[in-house]
């Protein structure tokens, strides 16, 4: 559908190779938050690659930094202008050094004046809506230092987009597994939640893309795919020839020479019966589910416009927990909702000892400028949120190894990640997403283990090969 752009974008990444083949030029991108991030990353320094960048690691010394933003909360923001002031230094000393930013962030025009106003020495910004088009930018601002001679900015943030270009290069982090986007989007719109407003409105892939993409990764060497997506139960909901997620995770699991299928994130309102007896009946689907849970109050719940109640959400998880046997399940939750009491905490506490999740992210709520959420009045003070949030790793911690206890002694079987800190060590994901170390040889990387849990650490095992 998008042959012609996708040439395009190829065309310039041609036209960069000559432009830059005898620079010698080095490049990194530095990347913020979530998974879509990290997939959005791996598309940037692909492109990166293809185009005579050598990637390297140190922002400092790369002649091209970009940073792939997150604004989900606001701490994310705070950390990202550190780095940025950092960089100053460099380009004074290299004067065709680039610094880009990308992502999220960058979709907020407050944001975008800020950064122009503050760091003079940032050269290139664009959005998510225009992540493809990167190629073209990247042409663009390199042309302008090294042909013309210019001071000139890259500077195209897009309110919206209906393109879904793939398959332009990528650089996968790790050559045994992968991401890949199944939805962009979200048009949920929890009423604290930045996202849909700077990732736009849900639009699915076409199955067979998908399929394409699955095969022909483990054509390419790929064991385990994560199918990513804001809110995966709700994939296909507008395509015209639409499957169900559990359909389409039914089809891609099915995928001779793939061993593992994950996905994240499931938004419980929409978590079906079917997609219970897919994961049920294929082992070949990780037994983890993320499951946010962001509440335990109903009235919290209303506020935050999540569409389920406490008694749902806790239905729910038992029916997963009933169905798929040894499923870990994770949740997110946020205290310090502008609408939470202590009443309301207890209610989430309550929630947490009765689901007994393996792993919980937990968050302060953090006010995003645009939200529904932000025009509500703090009910509480910082310091009754404070005592919340110790209260809930207390709690989260205490169940979190409650579950994990249970399976020591036990064999399962890990796919091998990477090199441990310890030396000799290794780290290998379970199918339910706990993280052994134990000793092993380096060329395991990349390979299927059996491993014994010997002890608990809380959020992950150590364990030792069984023969
Ligand atoms: N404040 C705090 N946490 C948030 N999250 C999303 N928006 C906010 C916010 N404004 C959390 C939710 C979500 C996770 C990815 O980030 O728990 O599930
Ligand atoms: Fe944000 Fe809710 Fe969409 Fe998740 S489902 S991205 S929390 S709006």
């Amino acid at each position: 559908m998008f042959d012609e752009l996708k040439e395009k974008e190829i065309s310039y990444i041609d036209k960069i190779y000559d432009l830059i083949k005898d620079k010698n030029l080095t490049a990194t991108v530095v990347t913020f938050g979530c998974q879509m991030n990290a997939k959005d990353s791996e598309k940037l320094l692909g492109v990166l690659e293809k185009s005579g960048y050598r990637i390297i690691e140190n922002e400092e010394e790369a002649d091209f930094v970009l940073f792939n933003t997150c604004t989900v909360r606001e701490n994310a923001n705070k950390r990202l202008y550190g780095r940025i002031g950092q960089l100053k230094n460099s380009c004074t000393l290299n004067k065709n050094k680039i610094v880009g930013i990308c992502g999220c962030m960058m979709q907020e025009r407050d944001e975008v004046d800020y950064v122009l106003e503050k760091y003079k020495h940032v050269k290139m910004i664009f959005g998510t809506h225009n992540i493809y088009d990167f190629p073209h930018l990247l042409y663009d601002i390199l042309s302008s230092t090294y042909l013309d001679k210019e001071n000139k900015k890259v500077i195209e943030v897009l309110a919206k987009t209906d393109v879904i270009l793939e398959n332009l290069p990528q650089l996968r982090k790790y050559p045994f597994k992968a991401g890949v986007n199944i939805m962009y989007g979200c048009d949920n719109f929890c009423s604290y939640c930045i996202v849909p407003y700077v990732r736009g409105r849900e639009r699915s892939r076409d199955a067979s893309d998908i399929i394409d993409e699955v095969e022909f990764l483990v054509r390419d060497g790929v064991k385990e795919v994560m199918l990513l997506g804001q809110n995966v139960n709700s994939y296909g909901n507008k395509l015209e020839n639409s499957i169900s997620f559990a359909k389409l995770l039914d089809k891609v699991s099915s995928i001779e020479g793939l061993s593992m299928v994950r996905f994240m994130t499931s938004h419980p309102k929409d978590f079906s019966d079917e997609l219970i007896e897919v994961i049920k009946n294929n082992k070949k689907i990780a037994r983890h589910i993320h499951l946010p849970l962001q509440s335990g109050s109903n009235k919290v719940l209303l506020d935050m416009n999540r569409k389920y109640t406490k008694e749902k959400y806790l239905e729910l998880v038992n029916k997963i927990r009933e169905g798929i046997k040894d499923v870990a399940i994770s949740t997110d939750i946020i205290v310090g909702f502008p609408t939470e009491t202590d009443e309301d905490f207890q209610e989430t506490i309550d929630v947490i000892n009765k689901a007994k999740f393996e792993q919980t992210f937990t968050f302060v709520y953090s006010k995003r400028t645009g939200t529904k959420a932000s025009t509500l009045e703090n009910v509480s003070t910082d310091a009754e949120i404070k005592n919340r949030f110790d209260k809930l790793l207390e709690v989260t911690k205490n169940v979190g190894e409650e579950q994990y206890k249970k399976n020591i002694g036990k064999v399962f079987t890990g796919l091998v990640e990477e090199k441990d800190i310890i030396d000799g060590y290794l780290t290998a994901r379970l199918s339910n997403n706990a993280l052994v170390h134990f000793q092993g040889e380096k060329s395991l990387i990349g390979k299927f283990v059996e491993l014994e849990l010997k002890e608990s650490k809380g959020f992950y095992y150590n364990g030792s090969i069984k023969n």
